[in-house]
């Protein structure tokens, strides 16, 4: 199969419903929104493809529901609307929302089950074989431990203590896979960014490897293996399934090859070894060509802490779209630190970077703008030309320089103003006020253009607002927040 270099498709992953969305979430959902629709300006709309979703199996989830009251099919359903609402919020234009509840995933799945019992590792042995398991299964993580993962005798993230589990499951031989991997992973043939999470991976690889449970007997809850039917598939291969079956895989094969492989997995750094080892293992086992690059973001904290339930920091988009709008929320999120690294949010800091970089920055400069244009019934006209729409800092993941770029095309635009006094200039010489007016409207035209993949609403109101036929002020696009 020919990789086609003209489409891309962007993944982000497909989030666990026994939480809510909160802007852990939002922010890797945001960052595929962004290069989605960067790359729907520079390929085409029809060649992107953006898929996100919940991830809805599993004794974590089965155990939310039944604390909610709900069988587990009602209660996906409501968080999944949940998440689907939220990123409407967020204006996220992804193309495809897939939940693994879903019939179509469900059969998929089992079809991957079926064509993984018929597989050879590259040594030549079956990849998946049925053996005892016996060990310490966090329910919170969805994986088994083992006591180099405990901190005193609990999961460190969850706090508490795996449970013992003992039952006869199927394995997948990714032990066999090792070695290739290590390659594939060398040589870039999946492109792991940044380059530090690379040479994680490879650190993880070289301490060794072992074989996984792709199955559970215990489980209720989940998609049944169709040729054991006294097993469910391990959440893992359920969930990462779902960036081949939401395209197609297996039955739709025209739709599945033009857009597989994925061009781009996003994540942050705690389901990196499902994404690194797991996945490419799996799809070498199919047979299918591996993800181009999987990038790896921090995760970040709020003012210095985890963001949990239990501290009570955790903060949902939706508060932050009610306050700041859309884009206001869009901005803060993707402007704060720089996109891969581990950060901390300083929620303070959302109000003052709002009024100062929106409300008095952007926001005025329009209005201020429009206005001079408006009272004095100044002849302006900005032709629309399509700028050319590469941004490198864009393609190489650089969101928070690129924004600080607009940024500085506003305070020039700004400082023109402050420069040129039109307000004084209409009095003397209104040809030349319509001049300077005029290059400060071409130049928000020219900012708003680079803004349309990070503020799409805003960008759509500015280059209408100022290449119209007349130029209005209009209403502010952000408020102050006092
Ligand atoms: N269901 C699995 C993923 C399966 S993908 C085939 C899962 N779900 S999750 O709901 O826990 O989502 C984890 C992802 O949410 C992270 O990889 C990251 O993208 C995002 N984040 C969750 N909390 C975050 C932060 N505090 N900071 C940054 N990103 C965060 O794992």
């Amino acid at each position: 199969m020919s990789s086609n270099k003209n489409k891309y498709y962007i993944t982000t992953p497909i989030y666990y419903v026994n939480d809510r969305p909160h802007i852990g979430h939002a922010y890797t959902t945001l960052v595929a929104d962004v290069l989605a629709r960067y790359y729907s300006l520079k390929l085409g709309e029809d060649k992107v493809f953006f898929l996100t979703g919940t991830d809805e199996h599993g004794d974590k989830v089965a155990r939310s529901a039944k604390e909610a009251g709900l069988e587990p099919q009602a209660f996906t359903d409501q968080i999944a609307e949940l998440y689907k609402q939220a990123w409407q919020n967020l204006n996220i234009n992804y193309n495809y929302f897939i939940r693994t509840t879903d019939q179509d995933h469900v059969g998929a799945v089992q079809k991957i089950f079926n064509e993984l019992k018929e597989a050879k590792t590259p040594k030549g042995n079956p990849a998946i074989y049925q053996a005892d398991y016996q060990g310490l299964y966090c329910t919170g993580c969805e994986k088994f431990m083992t006591d180099k993962d405990l901190v005193d005798g609990k999961c460190p993230d969850h706090n508490r203590e795996p449970e013992e589990l003992s039952e006869k499951n199927w394995f997948f031989r990714l032990s066999d896979y090792t070695q290739i991997l290590e390659e594939k992973i060398i040589k870039d043939e999946i492109l792991i960014l940044p380059e530090g999470r690379k040479n994680e991976t490879l650190g993880l690889i070289k301490q060794g490897v072992s074989d996984f449970s792709i199955s559970r007997e215990s489980v209720k809850w989940g998609v049944e293996i169709p040729f054991d039917r006294s097993q469910k598939s391990y959440v893992w291969v359920d969930a990462l399934s779902n960036y081949i079956t939401a395209i197609g895989y297996p039955d739709d094969q025209v739709k599945f090859k033009a857009w597989w492989p994925a061009d781009l997995h996003l994540m942050a750094q705690d389901i990196l070894k499902f994404h690194a080892f797991y996945w490419p293992a799996l799809l070498m086992a199919l047979d299918l060509p591996l993800p181009k690059t999987e990038f790896i973001h921090g995760f970040f904290t709020i003012d210095g802490r985890k963001m949990s339930k239990t501290v009570g920091n955790v903060i949902k988009p939706d508060d932050l779209v009610k306050k700041y709008g859309a884009d206001g929320t869009r901005y803060l999120l993707l402007s704060q630190f720089s996109f891969g690294f581990e950060s901390d949010i300083k929620v303070e800091l959302f109000d003052e970077r709002y009024n100062s970089d929106l409300a008095n920055g952007l926001g005025n400069l329009a209005s201020r703008t429009a206005n001079l244009i408006e009272k004095n019934d100044l002849p302006v006209k900005v032709e629309l030309m399509e700028e050319k729409v590469e941004n490198s800092l864009i393609e190489n993941y650089n969101f928070n320089e690129a924004l600080k770029e607009i940024r500085e095309m506003m305070t020039e635009a700004d400082q023109l103003i402050d420069q040129t006094k039109p307000w004084e200039l209409v009095k003397s010489d209104i040809e030349q006020a319509t001049k300077v007016l005029t290059e400060v409207a071409g130049r928000i035209v020219r900012l708003a253009l680079r803004l349309r993949p990070f503020m799409p609403q805003t960008a759509g109101q500015l280059i209408d607002q100022f290449t119209a036929g007349k130029i209005v002020k209009g209403e502010s696009l952000f408020p102050r927040i006092n």
